[in-house]
């Protein structure tokens, strides 16, 4: 009985020094008023959009967050190299633009289309998203 006590609180204890790291490592999402860019070396030609996570935190990470970086980081840029890299097409998985304006399900415009009646504080005019100057 004592035993098998003791061997579960060893058992607790290796399982907790192996999940603290875990935890360590979920970086938190960044505060709001977050000012997004475009990649490296493009000039934006719209005011640059803001986004705030805790007006997200119905969609899970993984639903914005889809796919690591080339450096393996699971919460990287959309922007980042192999991502929505590209700035000139229109179209297309590596599309800049596309990422946020396209028909997938998880683009910014696509997600707030389809919430519109539910919340209508999901903005889908194009100022509502680049304030006008
Ligand atoms: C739901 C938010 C949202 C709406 C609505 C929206 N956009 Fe965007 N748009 C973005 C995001 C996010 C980016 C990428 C980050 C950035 O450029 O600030 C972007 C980038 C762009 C870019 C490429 C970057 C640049 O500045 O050249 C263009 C062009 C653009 N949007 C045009 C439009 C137009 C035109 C409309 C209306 C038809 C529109 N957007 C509506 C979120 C939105
Ligand atoms: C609705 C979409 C969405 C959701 C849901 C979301 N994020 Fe984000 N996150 C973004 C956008 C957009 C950016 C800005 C990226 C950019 O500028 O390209 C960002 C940026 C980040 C960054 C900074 C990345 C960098 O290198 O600058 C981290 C870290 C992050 N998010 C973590 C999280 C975590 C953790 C969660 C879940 C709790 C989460 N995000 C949920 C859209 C989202
Ligand atoms: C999975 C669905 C979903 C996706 C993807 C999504 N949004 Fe939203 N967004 C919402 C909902 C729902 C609201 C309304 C929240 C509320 O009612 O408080 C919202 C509200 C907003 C608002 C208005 C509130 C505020 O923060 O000022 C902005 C701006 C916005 N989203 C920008 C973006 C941008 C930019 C992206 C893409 C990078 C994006 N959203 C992606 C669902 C989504």
């Amino acid at each position: 009985m004592k035993r098998s006590l003791v061997m579960s609180l060893i058992v607790a204890a290796l399982a907790l020094a192996l999940a603290l790291p875990l935890y360590a490592a979920a970086p938190k999402a960044p505060a709001d008023g977050l000012t997004m860019k475009v990649p490296d070396g493009k000039k934006a030609t719209k005011a640059l959009v803001k986004f705030n996570h805790t007006k997200h935190v119905e969609a899970k990470c993984a639903d914005c967050h889809h796919k690591k970086d080339a450096k393996g980081n699971e919460f990287a840029r959309c922007d980042s190299k192999g991502c929505h890299d590209n700035f000139e097409a229109k179209q297309g998985k590596d599309s800049f633009y596309a990422a946020f304006h396209g028909t997938a399900p998880k683009s910014c415009l696509s997600c707030h289309k389809a919430k519109k009646e539910a919340k209508p504080n999901a903005p889908t005019a194009c100022d509502k998203c680049h304030p006008k100057a």
